[in-house]
């Protein structure tokens, strides 16, 4: 069933024209058994139906980043949930395991499978240029959800809907600008490391730009290093091993994605530190899923910023309009918060969809 209903569709009419020609050539030899005739005639009515059924759903190619942390499991969830038969959809769904090679493919072959629309969540923002100019040839929309991408031609993509990255990471500064004044310590040195999301993906350099947009104004405060850890959890840990041993006095974390928190978290205590609003280090992470507000309640975690993974109903929107031949917004922020300590996270945690 990886093959889309559109390949299937040709096969069905191949085997019915097949069928229709055994059926004229054996009528004209020996005339079939009573037994035998319905049997083919049933055959092609159910292959018939199959295409007509076909016909009515509206094919869906989604190429997904892959299952790096819980937000990402948290967006397929979401558009497994509403690209259903049910609500007139085929879909097909590609992992692309963290890898842009895995994305190009399965575009490509949702081009040749002529699907309806293309749905990426592009990994990283650059080098779509020609795959995307060649859905455009084949009259292929292509709608972007959650991360962007760096084209020539902006118009090589339909619309885009997801986060403000870069909005997330200024709020990060703003809320930590606003605690340390709070603590006391507005104008002490205040010593950050970064663990940064996988390289060249819009939520990595929103986020990395957005604060250090903030940096900016805070002379005291000092970025001692920024690396990789790819979003997930085991290099979130293994990286903030290495800051821990190069760095003694490090007062903030700055972790842009809950998964690497829950890694650097590990990383702390095991070296014999602690994390949150009581403990050595201030931890600022980003997505706010459920998991991070419970380790938020038990106070490792002193702000976490919102990203909304419930992509799936948005992206059906921008389809549906486009069915209808309405107009469609090019680029479509989704509604954000964040959370700190000060809140009722219990009341938070129990109505948290994600
Ligand atoms: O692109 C969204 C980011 O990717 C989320 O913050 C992160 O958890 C995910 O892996």
């Amino acid at each position: 069933m990886q093959n889309s209903i559109i390949n299937m569709k040709k096969i069905v009419v191949g085997i019915g024209v097949l069928l229709c020609m055994l059926l004229w050539f054996s009528s004209c030899g020996t005339r079939m058994s009573e037994s035998e005739q319905p049997v083919g005639t049933d055959l092609l009515k159910e292959e018939k139906e199959l295409v007509e059924e076909g016909d009515n759903y509206i094919v869906v190619g989604i190429s997904q980043v892959g299952s790096e942390s819980d937000w990402r499991i948290a967006c397929t969830e979401s558009l497994r949930n509403t690209f259903t038969q049910e609500n007139g959809y085929y879909l097909i769904f590609e992992d692309a395991q963290q890898k842009q090679e895995n994305q190009l493919k399965a575009l490509r072959d949702f081009i040749l499978q002529e699907v309806d629309y293309i749905v990426l969540d592009p990994i990283v923002e650059t080098g779509w240029d020609a795959v995307l100019q060649e859905a455009r040839d084949a009259g292929i929309p292509v709608i972007l959800m959650d991360r962007q991408v760096k084209v020539s031609d902006e118009s090589l993509y339909t619309a885009w809907v997801g986060s403000d990255f870069r909005g997330q990471g200024v709020l990060a500064g703003s809320w930590l600008s606003d605690y340390l004044e709070e603590q006391g310590r507005g104008s002490e040195r205040i010593n950050i490391v970064t663990l940064q999301g996988t390289l060249d993906s819009t939520a990595q350099l929103g986020r990395t730009s957005g604060f250090a947009s903030v940096m900016e104004q805070h002379d005291n405060w000092v970025m001692l290093e920024r690396q990789d850890a790819d979003f997930t959890q085991t290099k979130g840990q293994e990286v903030m091993e290495e800051f821990l041993k190069t760095y003694p006095d490090i007062d903030v974390v700055v972790s842009e994605n809950d998964n690497m928190t829950f890694g650097a978290i590990e990383a702390i205590e095991a070296a014999g530190k602690t994390c949150g609003p009581d403990g050595d280090i201030i931890i600022l992470s980003f997505d706010a899923g459920r998991a991070a507000l419970q380790a938020m309640e038990e106070g490792e975690i002193n702000a976490d910023f919102e990203c909304n993974p419930n992509l799936g109903p948005l992206v059906s929107e921008i389809i549906q309009k486009l069915e209808q031949g309405e107009e469609t917004e090019k680029l479509q922020y989704i509604k954000e918060t964040y959370f700190d300590t000060t809140m009722d996270l219990e009341s938070l945690i129990e109505v948290r969809t994600y």
